[in-house]
């Protein structure tokens, strides 16, 4: 009892962090920020805290959340020194192998190196045949479902060139299913927090709660296994680590797992936070549609990556998804390194866990004039459509991060975002079944991604 009074008075008056505000509790403990994380909620209240405390806020006693836009830079894209803390390294169960998000800094970088020719922007043209081919199929009801069928069975094709057969059989594989099974993995991830309830668990976890995962692991062994006996000459990942002739198989495994992860579920929330937002406002829905038909008047062939560059209004369209609808909506947190640092101005000892939450920077009214209101127009470029956003701070936009730790796959998420959405709009009239409430965004939980509700759509064939 003590040491908890000790460790009170400490953590509220003695701390370095004791002059930044923020709800007492949360500046006194650790635990309520961990029971708002394990119950979906963490970035919904720290968007909250920010609201009533300000720009820079004390969300645990060791950890400070900053919605300035000039703390992306000083945090992220600061050479190495700023690592994710273990307790949000992630090592696949009985796996040892490097991965990019559980690894050293200087495994990480090798890895990259050995990643970087296949997250190219001329990797991804050579990709391109295989994401329009999926997009040659479809029917839908729910778009969440579907569209995350269709990026896993995309994502499946350029990684290790076979798809999971998701549209085809119009139902999840065993694989997805799992990977969507991150409340249970999130728990996990506070219990660290708490050494020796963890390991106290993880021993008495009987194997067969562990049996989905491991399914998981077997499949993806193959589908690596067979791609790398297949031999060369496919424009995939697996293809790019085995050239770099230098990756161990396991380590070609879990990366692919992760990449597969990585490029599914960000994909399915950018493009259903996108329709739902559209279906609300069905004028910017119409201006995107004409802007479409006028631009392809013929055929659907023509809508390629490469002509699809030159449609402003869809890009904007895209950035006010990513903005409202952040993949990663929780702030990626970093280790200040020993020595301190500056972080927008003010200096924060080592040790201590910073991050920009995403969800809070981007509807901040600080950062973006009518934070709430979907509107692509606020990233054209003319006069006309800007004056209105003309205060935002762009700087405060960062949806694939910054660094050494940012998104290789920015080019492919480019050109399937855009693909996807272009063929839809092109091909269907989009519209809310009578009777349907679709879901409001910012009132799904999260656990490190949103937790999608059902978001029924009615498709009407254009032609
Ligand atoms: C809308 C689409 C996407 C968005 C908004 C997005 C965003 C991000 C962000 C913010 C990170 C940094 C995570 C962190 O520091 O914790 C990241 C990492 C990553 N993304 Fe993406 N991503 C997208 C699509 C993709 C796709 C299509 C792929 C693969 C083909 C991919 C592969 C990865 C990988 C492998 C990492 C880990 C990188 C590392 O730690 O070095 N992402 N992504």
């Amino acid at each position: 009892a003590k040491y908890l009074v000790f460790q009170i008075i400490n953590n509220l008056w003695l701390h370095p962090l004791s002059k930044y505000p923020g709800p007492l509790l949360w500046r006194a403990f650790r635990f309520p920020f961990l029971l708002s994380m394990v119950r979906g909620n963490l970035p919904h209240q720290i968007k909250s805290f920010h609201e009533k405390y300000g720009d820079i806020i004390r969300v645990a006693p060791d950890e400070l959340s900053f919605i300035v836009p000039e703390a992306w830079r000083d945090i992220y894209s600061k050479g190495r020194e700023f690592v994710r803390p273990d307790q949000f390294k992630d090592q696949p169960p009985g796996k040892t192998a490097a991965n990019l998000i559980a690894c050293s800094e200087p495994e990480h970088a090798r890895l990259r190196k050995i990643l970087a020719p296949g997250f190219s922007e001329k990797y991804a043209m050579e990709q391109e045949p295989f994401i329009q081919s999926y997009n040659d199929q479809s029917s839908a009801v729910d778009v969440v479902e579907w569209i995350n069928y269709l990026a896993f069975d995309v994502i499946g094709d350029l990684t290790w060139g076979s798809s999971f057969g998701c549209l085809d059989g119009l139902t999840y594989h065993p694989w997805v299913q799992t990977v969507g099974q991150f409340k249970a993995a999130i728990v996990v991830g506070a219990l660290k927090f708490y050494p020796l309830v963890y390991s106290f668990l993880m021993a008495s976890t009987p194997p067969s709660a562990l049996q989905a995962v491991m399914d998981m692991w077997k499949l993806t062994e193959q589908n690596v296994r067979e791609r790398v006996a297949g031999g060369a000459s496919r424009p995939d990942l697996v293809g790019t680590m085995m050239a770099s002739e230098s990756m161990t198989q396991e380590e070609m495994e879990v990366n692919s797992m992760l990449i597969v992860a990585a490029g599914s579920e960000s994909v399915t929330t950018v493009l259903t936070g996108v329709i739902n937002h559209l279906l609300r406002s069905p004028d910017k829905l119409n201006t995107l549609v004409e802007k479409l038909r006028t631009t392809f008047p013929s055929s659907e062939q023509d809508i390629t990556g490469s002509a699809l560059k030159s449609l402003p209004y869809l890009d904007g369209v895209l950035n006010e998804g990513m903005r409202l609808c952040p993949t990663i909506p929780d702030g990626m947190r970093r280790n200040i390194p020993a020595g301190g640092a500056t972080i927008a101005g003010q200096f924060v000892p080592g040790g201590m866990v910073v991050s920009v939450p995403p969800f809070a920077t981007y509807r901040a009214s600080r950062n973006f004039s009518h934070p709430t209101e979907f509107a692509p127009e606020r990233w054209l470029s003319d006069e006309a459509s800007s004056s209105k956003f003309k205060d935002d701070s762009k700087i405060a936009f960062n949806p694939f991060s910054l660094g050494a730790h940012n998104c290789p796959g920015q080019n492919l998420a480019w050109l399937e975002l855009r693909i996807i959405l272009a063929r839809l709009l092109w091909r269907y009239d989009l519209s809310i079944p009578p009777g349907v409430d679709l879901p409001r965004w910012e009132e799904q939980g999260i656990w490190w991604f949103w937790d999608k509700q059902p978001t029924m759509v009615r498709f009407r064939k254009f032609r």
